[in-house]
């Protein structure tokens, strides 16, 4: 079986939450295009769901299977959002953004009442980094932001290896919302949390892939069937 096999049983597992009556946020990349089929198919067999898009590709891909879309103005808030992830550690913390869609991810995301990653086990990591940490920055100073995020990096020692993101013909890269991405290739993010609130103090820092404490459930599909991780529980005296 290949990684596609995976990512797709985690799909399938996925779209075994989705009810009648529900708002669903569509996330972007292969493994949400893979959820995004299969909910087509239930939709066409009397699924009754109306969703709102992270990226213009999903937005594409939901309308012509005929999945009833709407927005966060009309609907601002959701029951789920479906959507993969770069990385995920087991205390579901997520790099998310390696297809430029971050910002709009997390918002819908954060609009909706719970998060489910879908993946394949190649996702699952025991710290995060290795994939680089993409960062949507604005354009207005995009040379200051870049050497900030440079000097932020030397100051928690992390490596700074950044890259604004081009395009293959050299241009950069912009978002759906017409910003920049630097991707930051740290290698090892020992303690994402101080990461995610230092780059949150950059003015030119628009969001982070780094989606801390938002996904609820991880669905991962691996060689020996599909692995569930859950959000790490706040604990409790009794
Ligand atoms: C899009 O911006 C990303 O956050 C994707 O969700 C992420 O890159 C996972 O993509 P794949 O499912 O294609 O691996």
């Amino acid at each position: 079986m290949s990684s596609d096999d995976f990512k797709m049983s985690a799909a399938k597992a996925a779209l075994d939450l989705i009810e009648d009556g529900m708002k669903v946020g569509l996330g972007t990349g292969s493994t949400a295009a893979m959820f995004i089929d299969l909910l087509g198919e239930r939709v066409k067999d009397g699924l009754d769901v109306v969703c709102v898009p992270t990226s213009k590709a999903s937005e594409v891909q939901a309308r012509g299977l005929g999945i009833d879309l709407t927005t966060l103005d009309e609907e601002p808030f959701l029951d789920v959002t479906v959507d993969g992830a770069d990385e995920l550690d087991t205390e579901l913390r997520l790099i998310k953004g390696g297809g430029g869609a971050l910002l709009r991810e997390k918002i819908v995301a954060m609009a909706s009442e719970r998060m489910i990653v879908i993946g394949d086990e190649s996702k699952v990591v025991d710290q995060l980094g290795r994939f680089p940490l993409p960062i949507e920055v604005e354009g207005f100073g995009l040379r200051s932001t870049y050497e900030m995020i440079s000097v932020l990096a030397l100051e928690l020692e992390l490596k700074q290896a950044l890259q604004v993101r081009e395009l293959p013909n050299g241009e950069f890269y912009k978002t759906d919302g017409g910003h920049f991405i630097i991707d930051c290739h740290f290698e090892a993010i020992p303690d994402p949390e101080e990461l995610s609130d230092c780059l949150s103090m950059i003015p030119g820092v628009i969001e982070t892939g780094l989606f801390l404490g938002i996904a609820e459930r991880a669905i991962i599909g691996g060689p020996e069937g599909i692995v569930v991780y859950e959000e790490p529980q706040d604990e409790v005296e009794v």
